[in-house]
């Protein structure tokens, strides 16, 4: 047996490690240095992050040095740079309960991203070197995030260990390569992201790290093939647990779905099915269940190869980025004339996101987890019994909670961020929950599911379908969507997102909202000078959360607009944006007469965009007369 030492290294802090909602993201290596470097020059103020100012001030001394070469190598590696993982990966360690690392079976893997091999290697080190006792990896070191959630919850090794937690290597639908970015976040062994508890405490811990552990004669394990290795250590045995992948999560997925009914369907000659992996991780799971268990044709996968730098693409599933499946879907500019697919669906770079995709048809996030809700109990056994409760954040329309009225169900709105979820499903009161920016999931594991989301969905197709794949006519997404529509109303939804903008303009209108929300009278005023033909506002608040399950108070989470006939104009400012700052503006009216509930999307919407726009005096504020991105 290899039997390896510990090494004790000597370490300084690094700026900004700080994890953001789903972890610490930086560039690999730091081509946004450069760009920081030429704001800086043109006096604009462009060293917009701590960790990239030094690297700016070092360029700044080599070009006034005339010194080309040094300018060159200032451009540096931000993951990639000496001790960078490390002293991150430490920090977590000593964050984290002793009984946790020490004996303790820790998973790591992710999306398979640039970066990832080699950072599974360092971990593996750095675990053996703490006393971890054993390490699983995915083959490849390929791990959706749903997955992993399942592999915590769900695997039981050999010797019957269990996983108390996992390091995941992602940065979900961000681009990845070497001047992409990476990616990393610690979860529990309840399966869901660390709370903030732990997060601020490794946060304090990169802050005045001096060392680091690390076992550098311990072999690098080969990743490719499934096997355990074991060496020894100074504090005793230590395993290296190779596994399949796909396993654990395709045996999650058949306890909670019909495989049989949805095989009906997707082998049906009527039905035809197309799954967009964007080059993610997703790729491994929609091969193993779409195409061997569920005997979908292979052509229905694009883009189902993992790839390190997503072939180059944006792996995130919407309109914009999705571009092959949304032409394919009949939705594109240029989509050809042959007759789309009955149904498709896209993932992001780590599959826990999800689009919902029917022939010419798209389904807003906000009203699929709506219709998964009111159809689960029908269509998916694993909720034969009951919902035990159904929650949105609050961004996300609330289609949902007509869905929840109509049907008794407990309800939450939540702040964004799916740990808000994680609490309410480990009590025992949530079952299904989504968010609009393309997030669907269920309490079988903690994270969001972009897989589950598209089981779920062709689980309601076979159930509404299941005596018409002879004969009748298919009941069609957009079918379901409109029927959805007739029975609860719909929620007209858009969002406007105003990205890079400058910090301050968007702190002094996301105050002046503020202001706004405080005076009903005052805000109505200038409701109708803007339009007079839109409803009163009845309520204004700036968004507050109350955890029911710990009590935690989550303030300052959004301003919220909300109007007699049931609209609402949101604004917050994103969570995850990495340069200068994201405001998001969401825009959302309720029709409840089913006449009029097909018109166009942006056009029954514009009278309440053109008072979301005046209403936060976005361009006075902003300098931005259009958004950035429309959905
Ligand atoms: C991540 C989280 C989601 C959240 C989203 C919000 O993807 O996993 O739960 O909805 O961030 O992003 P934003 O940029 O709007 O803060
Ligand atoms: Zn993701």
């Amino acid at each position: 047996m290899v039997v390896f030492t510990v090494t004790r290294k000597e370490t300084t802090p690094f700026d900004g490690q700080k994890p953001g909602t789903s972890g610490l993201r930086k560039k690999v290596c730091s081509r946004s240095i450069f760009f920081s470097f030429l704001l800086c020059r043109s006096g604009s103020g462009g060293c917009y992050r701590t960790e990239l100012r030094l690297a700016c001030f070092y360029m700044h001394f080599a070009t006034s040095l005339d010194r080309g070469d040094l300018v060159l190598m200032a451009i540096v590696t931000v993951f990639k740079q000496p001790h960078y993982l490390h002293n991150f990966v430490q920090s977590t360690f000593n964050a984290l309960p002793a009984d946790k690392v020490k004996g303790a079976t820790i998973v790591v893997s992710g999306d398979g991203r640039y970066f990832s091999k080699d950072a599974v290697q360092i971990i593996a080190k750095m675990a053996a070197a703490n006393g971890v006792r054993r390490v699983w990896i995915g083959k490849d070191s390929l791990l959706s995030t749903p997955a992993v959630s399942a592999v915590i919850r769900e695997r039981v090794g050999a010797d019957g260990s269990k996983a108390t937690g996992a390091f995941i290597l992602t940065a979900s639908h961000n681009p990845g390569g070497p001047h992409e970015d990476f990616g990393i976040k610690y979860n529990m062994e309840n399966g869901g992201p660390a709370p903030e508890a732990i997060t601020d405490k490794i946060y304090a811990n990169t802050t005045t790290i001096k060392e680091y552990f690390i076992a550098e004669d311990l072999p690098d394990i080969d990743i490719s093939v499934t096997s355990v290795s074991s060496f020894s250590g100074p504090e005793g045995p230590f395993d290296v647990d190779v596994f399949d992948s796909t396993t654990d999560y395709v045996k999650l997925m058949k306890s909670i779905f019909d495989f049989q009914s949805i095989q009906k369907l997707l082998v049906s000659p009527k039905f035809t099915f197309c799954y967009d992996a964007l080059h993610g991780v997703a790729g491994i799971y929609a091969k193993r269940i779409f195409i061997d268990e569920l005997g979908a044709n292979e052509s229905s996968l694009l883009n189902c190869t993992p790839k390190e730098d997503f072939g180059g693409g944006h792996p995130d599933p919407n309109l914009t980025y999705a571009k092959e499946l949304v032409e394919r879907m009949g939705l594109g500019k240029s989509s050809s004339k042959d007759e789309p697919p009955e149904f498709g669906a896209a993932a992001d770079g780590d599959a826990d996101r999800n689009m919902v995709l029917g022939k010419r048809f798209f389904v807003t996030p906000s009203d699929s987890v709506a219709i998964i809700a009111a159809n689960a109990v029908d269509a998916i056994p694993y909720f034969t019994s009951g919902l035990k409760g159904v929650a949105r954040s609050m961004p996300t329309s609330a289609a949902l909670d007509v869905v929840a009225q109509n049907l008794k169900l407990r309800f939450f709105e939540v702040p964004t961020g799916w740990k808000f979820f994680g609490n309410l499903m480990d009590a025992g009161m949530c079952s299904i929950c989504g968010e609009e920016s393309f997030g669907t999931g269920s309490d079988h594991i903690r994270e969001k599911d972009g897989i589950w989301a598209v089981l779920a969905w062709l689980s309601i197709l076979a159930f509404k379908n299941k005596d018409n794949l002879d004969g009748k006519k298919l009941i069609t997404v957009e079918d379901i969507v409109r029927g959805h529509w007739a029975t609860y109303g719909r929620h007209y939804y858009t969002r406007y997102d105003y990205e890079n903008v400058d910090a301050g303009g968007a702190k002094a209108l996301m105050a002046h909202l503020v202001n706004l929300q405080a005076s009903l009278p005052n805000l109505n005023k200038v409701i109708k000078e803007i339009r007079s033909d839109v409803s009163d506002a009845a309520q204004a608040d700036e968004f507050e959360y109350k955890d029911p399950v710990d009590g935690s108070i989550s303030k300052h989470q959004g301003i919220r607009f909300l109007f007699a006939d049931g609209s609402r104009l949101v604004y917050r400012l994103s969570g995850t944006g990495s340069v200068g700052a994201t405001i998001r503006v969401y825009i959302e009216q309720y029709e409840n007469d089913s006449t009029k509930t097909g018109r166009d999307s942006q056009e029954a919407l514009s009278p309440l965009v053109e008072v979301a726009i005046k209403l936060s005096k976005m361009e006075e504020f902003t300098g931005r007369s259009a958004p950035t991105v429309i959905t």
